[in-house]
This record gives structure tokens, sequence and C-alpha cells, in this order.
């Protein structure tokens, strides 16, 4: 596995909030960053914490002394610069409101929050207090990301024109102990595999103008079928299937369909389509994978090699799912360098994946009331 070649972060210390499934995925990521160091780890379970400092520690660097506790006791550490945030999605807010408070910056996974207001103003806090807020997902940050990004730049497929995504079921009940909150408000396609398509649309074209979905719940009912699974079954409240038009400040047309009832399909991830060819994409929630074009009249698709070392097979989910590239992006950040997955970023994609629901529900199109810069793009790297 190649370890990232860029950000080059000075040594900062971090506290991570959550001791659940993707813990482990993180310590072990942000381990292959030498300037990265786990310090302190918080979970409401008090076994979970003790547990999620062993793996930390485990994996720390000789002469790191990893510390437990409640989510009050990292906060009351000095030591803890940045709080990485992991919680359930309804418990981000929460998590980030108490971290600004205690002046840490915060890196939190996705959505940012589900509450677009909430949103809003932890960001006015943080930029009030002078702290920086990160926000998963990372994944445009890789490989696959940046080269779409090279080529879409390049004008290699001309003006784009349109995009489709299509985000399918991740089966979450036959891996996920407790997948409870992917099928609670909060929950769903829209809000828990929408950032990872939308962000890669926002950082491939700009911002979203404005958006027209429409939304249902399909099964009523889930049955849970992970191995050492905590419960049984799930009673739905949040829409499972959902459709979607994007239109994006540069006029370029976007069709989505995020949906937790497409088991099965011949679908693609991601393409847009330009004047002059279609740039097709790889799922965006990895961090490599082929990017491909095909120009008019091209008869096939041409691989473009990659812009950035890999972070390793494509279809290796242990690979795919090391996370730490964000939290890398902002300890850079905090040290000068641009910082790409921000809290604008997030909050930018809440509101174009809050509005899918809400413009369904009021059948008319909403404007978009945030927007954000498109994140600076990574220096390619000289392919081998
Ligand atoms: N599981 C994945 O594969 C995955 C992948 C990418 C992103 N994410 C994101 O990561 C986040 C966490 O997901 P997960 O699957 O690890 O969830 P999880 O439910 O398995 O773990 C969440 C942990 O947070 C703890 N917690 C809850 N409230 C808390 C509080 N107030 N203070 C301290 N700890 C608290 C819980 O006890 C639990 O240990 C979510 O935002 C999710 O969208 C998960």
């Amino acid at each position: 596995m190649s370890t990232p070649a860029e950000p080059t972060v000075p040594a900062i210390c971090i506290g991570i909030v959550g001791c659940g499934n993707i813990f482990e995925r993180y310590v072990r990521g942000i381990a292959r960053f030498p300037g990265l160091r786990i310090v302190h780890v918080a979970d409401v379970d008090p076994e979970r914490a003790k547990l999620g400092a062993e793996t930390a520690q485990a994996a720390a660097p000789a002469g790191t002394t990893v510390r437990h506790g409640s989510l009050a006791d990292l906060l009351a550490d000095p030591a803890a610069v940045i709080v990485v945030n992991i919680t359930p999605p309804t418990v981000h807010a929460h998590v980030t409101e108490a971290a600004l408070r205690a002046g840490k910056h915060v890196y939190v996974e996705k959505p940012i929050t589900t509450d677009l207001g909430i949103a809003r103003a932890q960001l006015e806090l943080a930029a009030a207090s002078g702290l920086t807020v990160g926000g998963a997902p990372d994944t445009f940050l890789g490989s696959a990301g940046q080269t779409a990004r090279q080529v879409v730049d390049a004008g290699t497929i001309g003006d784009p024109v349109g995009a489709t995504a299509f985000v399918t079921h991740s089966r979450a009940e036959t891996w996920h102990p407790d997948p409870t909150f992917l099928f609670k408000p909060g929950g769903g396609p829209v809000l828990d595999l929408g950032p990872y398509y939308v962000t890669q649309l926002v950082n491939c074209l700009g911002p979203v103008a404005e958006v027209y979905g429409t939304a249902r719940v399909g099964a009523p009912v889930r049955a849970v079928t992970a191995p050492g699974r905590l419960v049984d079954s799930i009673d739905v409240e949040v829409e499972t299937h959902a459709n979607a038009v994007l239109t994006f400040a540069s006029g370029v047309l976007a069709s989505m369909v995020l949906s937790f009832d497409i088991w099965d399909h011949n679908l693609p991830y991601l393409e847009i389509y330009g004047t002059r060819g279609t740039l097709s994409i790889p799922d965006p929630n990895a961090y490599d994978g082929d990017v491909k074009v095909r120009l008019h009249g091209a008869e096939d698709w041409t691989v473009v090699p990659p812009v950035l070392p890999v972070q390793g097979p494509a279809d290796s989910f242990e690979h795919q799912m090391l996370r730490g590239p964000g939290v890398a992006d902002l300890a850079a950040a905090l040290h000068g360098a641009p910082h790409r997955a921000t809290g604008g970023l997030a909050l930018h994609v809440l509101e174009v994946l809050d509005a899918i629901g809400t413009s369904g529900k009021a059948r008319t199109p909403a404007a978009m009331t945030t927007t954000c810069a498109r994140p600076a793009a990574a220096a390619a790297v000289a392919a081998d």
C-alpha cells in the first residue's frame, strides 16, 4: 500500500470521538500519516472507549500514550488539537458544538450535521472563534477524484453539459452490526452515500445552484443479517429511494438516483458528458479506481493514468475504507496549506442533499442559499 504522498503534515495531536464501526479504519488510516498522533479517544460507552484506546495505542508510534474517557474528558485534554467526530450522524452537531466551544478544530464525518441551520451556525461559530472545521467525505482527495478533476480542467471532454450519478445500496444490513441509524432520520441513501457523489460532482463541476427531487420509502422493515448483529430488524423511518435533478451554477445538469432499494443493477457510478466526450468516474466512496474517457467517435474507453499515487487496489475494501486524508488535509491547512475537504464544502453538499427531500415535498425546485469554491486540485505527480 502506498503512503499518501501529501499533504506533508507537521506533528499534530488528535482526539477521536466515537469508537464504533469505522473507528479502527480511522486509526489505521491516520497511522499512515507520520505527522498525525492520536492521543485521546472517547465514547459514551466506557468499554468502547477503553477498547478504542487499546486499538489506537497498538497503532501509535513509540512514545505516544493514548488516553480514553468521556467526551468531556477528551475536550479537557489540552493536547488534543483536532477533534475527529465519528459519532452517528444525529450526534454530530452535539459533539462538534462541544468541541468548538472547547477551542478545538473539528473534522466531522458525513453528513456535517443532519440540520442545515445548525451546520451553518456551527461554521459561523468556528470562524468567529478562529477555529477550522473540515468535513467528510475525503475520498475526492484520492487518485480517482483528482484524476477526474484534471480531465475536466484540461478540457479533454470539452465543455461539461450533463452528468449522471447512481447511488445504490451498500447492503449495510449484511455487514454493519447495527445499521439502525441508516434507516432513521439523518440516514437513508441521500445523507449516507449521497455526500460522496455530490462532493465528487462539486469537485469536478463547481457549486450547485438549484435542486429538484422526489423520494419515497421502499421496504418498511429491513432484516439485519450481519454477523455479530446487535439488532435483527429495523423499522424504516427515512426515504430509501430518491431521484433528483441538480442544476450547477455552470449550467451543467446532473441526474441522480439515490437508493437503498437497488440491490442489483448495471448502472455506472458517475459520468460527466461533455461536448467532446464522456468521463467515467469510479465509486466515489473509494479513493482509487479507473477513471475513463471516451471521446466522441472513439471505439473504446481509455483509462486515464492516475495523477496521484494510489491508496491501494480499487477492489480492496481494506484499502479503500481506510480513512485519514481529510484529517491530514485539515492538519496541513492549520499550517497554511490549502484546505480542501472544508466545512463549507460539507455544508453546501448538505444543502443540496437536504433539498432533494424538501423540494419534492414542496413540489418546487429549491434554490441553493450556500455555495463554495471548487476545492484546490492536488498537484499532479509524474506517472511512472
Ligand atoms: N461504518 C462505516 O463503514 C462508515 C464509513 C464511512 C463513514 N461513516 C460515518 O462515520 C460515522 C460513524 O459511523 P459508524 O458506522 O462508526 O457508527 P457506529 O454507530 O458504529 O459508532 C458510533 C459510535 O459513537 C458513539 N457515540 C454515540 N453518541 C456519542 C456521544 N454523544 N459521545 C461519544 N460517543 C458517542 C457510539 O457509542 C458508537 O461507539 C457516521 O457519521 C457514518 O456516516 C461510517
